[in-house]
């Protein structure tokens, strides 16, 4: 009965404390040796200590002094009969929110369970459970649960845990509970434009790399390419994003900081000039966390007219020759240009229309269609053929289609001048407009000329009959008198 009764002692001692020194008294009811009852420190640090009566004093020496960063305890066991099972408190076994950035190691809450026979508690957890190896309890009756492996928002967010409270005796009485772990979004991942590219097969959790923006304007159009969106990849945080377009592209566009919609500030205005720009979105309340992708901006020509070949068909010459190949000339001599002219440009020529004949020749590819327009023969020796030059223009898809005929020249021939096919006819036509409209000046003017000098003779004449008379009445000799 003199073991009854007793209590659990709690004592502090100083690091380096000298030997001897008083940790603690036990309280017992009487002196321990009259009464028979025999005292003993057990446990793993009971050398460190040593029993005088009932006072336990501090047994180090020079060699081995107590240093603050070791950790000993003594537990005192006093045994009763034991009815009781233990019981959670109810406060204490609530579902708790853990940051996913809660750091390993750290205490991220602590579980109590109380007993009627007031019996030190053991607390372990269910290793059964999955989500069990993510916690940890280093002091078996402290209740502290540990945090023992990062946790991640984006891959899981709720846990559970079962906790078992034992009791330290023989019989080993245990309760268990259930506790449910909602893990809070920290922090830590960056923003993402959308829409999300999937890098993974992942469905759940995708790794998203950003999109490239393209955009079409039309030159000389004002236009809006829209709104870009980027999303914060803590969904659970959603941060407010700033929207930033990062390389200078000439001030042509312009991004509102918080909607992200993307104007444009002036007209584009070179056509064949691919701006490329940077655009960023980056985290309001932390600029450090922001992400970039590009946005390229194709300006389109205006398209009013389709591309047109001055002529439905044209007439080439290929002259047999020894050359392995040549150009296909036209007549008078001169290379076959077959320039399809569009109107939407200046000096007529589309830089986007891509010409090629048809139907393609067989293996030998005897016909080529420079993109220039020119036509050349590979080989000689070639046989008449009609072809279909096709001009396309890529950005419309417009095409434009006229024919050739190719006539193959006989050894030494040269192509005709002609006043009835192919292309010279036009400017030989013109010349004999012109030499028919010079001739009929010149006749004109002879015509006048003889009709001014007929008139003067005939006054002449006329002036001469009337001097005669004249005379012949001076004399009065008239010759009708
Ligand atoms: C501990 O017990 C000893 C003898 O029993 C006594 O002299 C001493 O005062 C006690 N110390 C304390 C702190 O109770
Ligand atoms: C005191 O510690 C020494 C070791 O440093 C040990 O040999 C000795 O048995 C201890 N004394 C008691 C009473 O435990
Ligand atoms: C808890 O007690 C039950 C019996 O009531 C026993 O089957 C079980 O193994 C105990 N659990 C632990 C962890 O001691
Ligand atoms: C966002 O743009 C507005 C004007 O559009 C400007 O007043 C504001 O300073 C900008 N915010 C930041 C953070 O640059
Ligand atoms: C037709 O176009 C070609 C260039 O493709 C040019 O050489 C020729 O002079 C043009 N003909 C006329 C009648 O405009
Ligand atoms: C832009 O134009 C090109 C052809 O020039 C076309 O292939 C592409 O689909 C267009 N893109 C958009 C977004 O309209």
């Amino acid at each position: 009965s003199s073991c009854l009764g007793g209590e659990d002692i709690f004592a502090a001692v100083r690091e380096n404390s000298p030997d001897g020194q008083f940790i603690a008294n036990l309280s017992i009811a009487g002196d321990p040796r009259p009464s028979g009852i025999r005292l003993a420190l057990s446990g793993d640090s009971a050398d460190w200590f040593s029993l005088e009566g009932n006072t336990i004093r501090l047994n180090a020496s020079f060699s081995r002094a107590l240093d603050r960063e070791s950790e000993y305890r003594i537990m005192a066991e006093i045994l009763n009969e034991n009815d009781n099972k233990p019981v959670f408190m109810e406060e204490t076994v609530q579902p708790v929110a853990v940051s996913e950035l809660a750091a390993v190691n750290s205490v991220v809450f602590v579980v109590k369970a109380v007993d009627a026979d007031e019996d030190t508690i053991v607390y372990v957890i269910d290793r059964s459970l999955p989500d069990s190896s993510y916690f940890r309890i280093d002091l078996p009756n402290s209740g502290d649960v540990i945090l023992s492996k990062h946790l991640d928002y984006e891959t899981k967010t709720q846990m559970q845990l079962a906790i078992y409270a034992e009791m330290n005796t023989p019989e080993k009485y245990n309760t268990s509970a259930t506790i449910m772990i909602n893990v809070l979004d920290g922090d830590d991942q960056y923003p993402q434009f959308q829409p999300c590219v999937p890098l993974t097969q992942d469905a759940v959790h995708p790794i998203c790399t950003n999109p490239i923006y393209t955009v079409n304007v039309t030159e000389a159009h004002q236009f809006s390419p829209g709104r870009i969106r980027a999303v914060d990849g803590d969904r659970g945080l959603d941060a407010p994003l700033l929207y930033t377009i990062l390389s200078a592209d000439d001030g042509c566009f312009h991004i509102d900081n918080q909607s992200g919609e993307v104007t444009m500030s002036r007209l584009a205005e070179h056509r064949l000039l691919m701006p490329t720009f940077q655009l960023q979105a980056s985290q309001v309340d932390d600029p450090r966390k922001y992400t970039i992708t590009s946005a390229v901006v194709r300006v389109l020509a205006q398209n009013h007219f389709a591309p047109q070949f001055n002529s439905s068909t044209y007439v080439g010459f290929v002259p047999q020759s020894r050359e392995s190949s040549m150009l296909v000339s036209t007549h008078g001599n001169q290379a076959l240009l077959l320039q399809a002219i569009d109107r939407d440009f200046q000096d007529g020529i589309n830089p986007k229309v891509h010409y090629s004949l048809w139907p393609k020749s067989n293996n030998t590819r005897l016909y080529h269609m420079t993109q220039e327009g020119y036509v050349i023969a590979k080989g000689n020796l070639l046989p008449a053929s009609e072809k279909q030059v096709i001009a396309t223009d890529q950005e419309s898809g417009e095409v434009a289609r006229a024919t050739v005929e190719i006539v193959a020249l006989q050894r030494g021939e040269r192509a005709p001048w002609s006043l009835f096919g192919g292309q010279k006819r036009y400017t030989l036509h013109v010349d004999v407009v012109l030499a028919g409209g010079i001739m009929a000046a010149v006749l004109l003017l002879l015509l006048v000329t003889l009709m001014f000098l007929l008139l003067w003779l005939v006054r002449r004449w006329r002036q001469q009959q009337d001097v005669a008379a004249k005379d012949s009445v001076a004399q009065g000799k008239h010759r009708n008198v």
